[in-house]
């Protein structure tokens, strides 16, 4: 499981999906859902975001981390969570009038088989949405501990690399993707978001919570390589000024679209 640690996810990730959450929301759901799925809920930022929006929609939660379930449990109003995988959905056909996923495409091994599972449990005619970060131009968080790794453990972070699933690269291929799925009435939109970071060491500290793939390949360094690569992130993130308060924006792709 490359993901733990739920505390420390929501101090890492869980900060930047808030805030993505309530566009991705607005987004997604062009008409107010009745009943909602969150696939891959995490600690629960999207259910945060919708119960917001939606105080009167049945959300469910699925994710194959316990941990993060109870946690997201203990931040999220009324909803159901359930420990499952996309690739095979404890519901029946057609159970949600939305099914929403935040941040997992990633994770997926079977994209075609996962949206198959998706749609299958979203009734006809309704929503089903996505979002991922733009990994290749605009998560800075991630890519800039991904380079400062690559250049203090080279050989780490290759052999690193052959495990990692896959994202989608362009917003035209996730909306090939959602077209070649059968979904209809296909919208996309890249959605930034901006974060501000206290000093150095408000960045730094959750990338040490070894929650998921990026923190635990930062985590598994010997304790010199890792104040290495502490050392060039301050210095790509700071440059010759003191230390101090800085901001990220990133870039996500949203795709959305409706069940035949
Ligand atoms: C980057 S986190 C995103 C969590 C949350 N949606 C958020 O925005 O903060 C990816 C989540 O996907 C979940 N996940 C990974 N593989 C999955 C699968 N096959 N089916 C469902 N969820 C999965 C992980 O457990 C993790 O909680």
């Amino acid at each position: 499981m490359p993901y733990g640690n739920a505390a420390g996810y929501d101090g890492y990730m869980g900060r930047w999906s808030l805030k993505l959450a309530r566009s991705f929301v607005r987004f997604a759901c062009p008409e107010p859902p009745e009943a909602a799925l969150d696939v891959g809920c995490g600690t629960g930022s999207l259910l945060r975001a919708m119960a917001a929006e939606f105080p009167d929609c049945r959300l469910f939660g699925l994710d194959p981390s316990v941990d993060y379930l109870v946690f997201a449990g203990t931040k999220t109003g009324p909803a159901i969570f359930v420990a499952a995988e996309v690739e095979a959905l404890p519901f029946a056909q057609g159970a949600f009038d939305h099914c929403l996923s935040l941040l997992v495409l990633q994770d997926i091994r079977d994209q075609a088989g996962a949206l198959r599972e998706i749609c299958r449990v979203t009734c006809r005619g309704g929503i089903v949405a996505a979002c991922q970060w733009d990994f290749a131009h605009g998560m800075p968080m991630i890519s800039a501990v991904h380079q400062a790794v690559e250049a203090v453990a080279p050989e780490l972070y290759r052999s690193s690399r052959s495990k990692a699933g896959r994202a989608f690269a362009t917003l035209a291929e996730l909306r090939l993707h959602w077209a070649s799925g059968g979904l209809r009435e296909i919208a996309t939109a890249e959605l930034p978001v901006t974060l501000r970071f206290a000093d150095f060491t408000d960045f730094w500290l959750p990338v040490l919570s070894a929650s998921t793939p990026t923190t635990a390949l930062v985590a598994s360094l010997p304790a010199d390589a890792r104040d290495a690569v502490s050392l060039h992130l301050r210095r790509v993130l700071l440059g010759s000024r003191p230390d101090g308060s800085f901001s990220l924006t990133a870039h996500a792709f949203a795709v959305r679209g409706r069940t035949g």
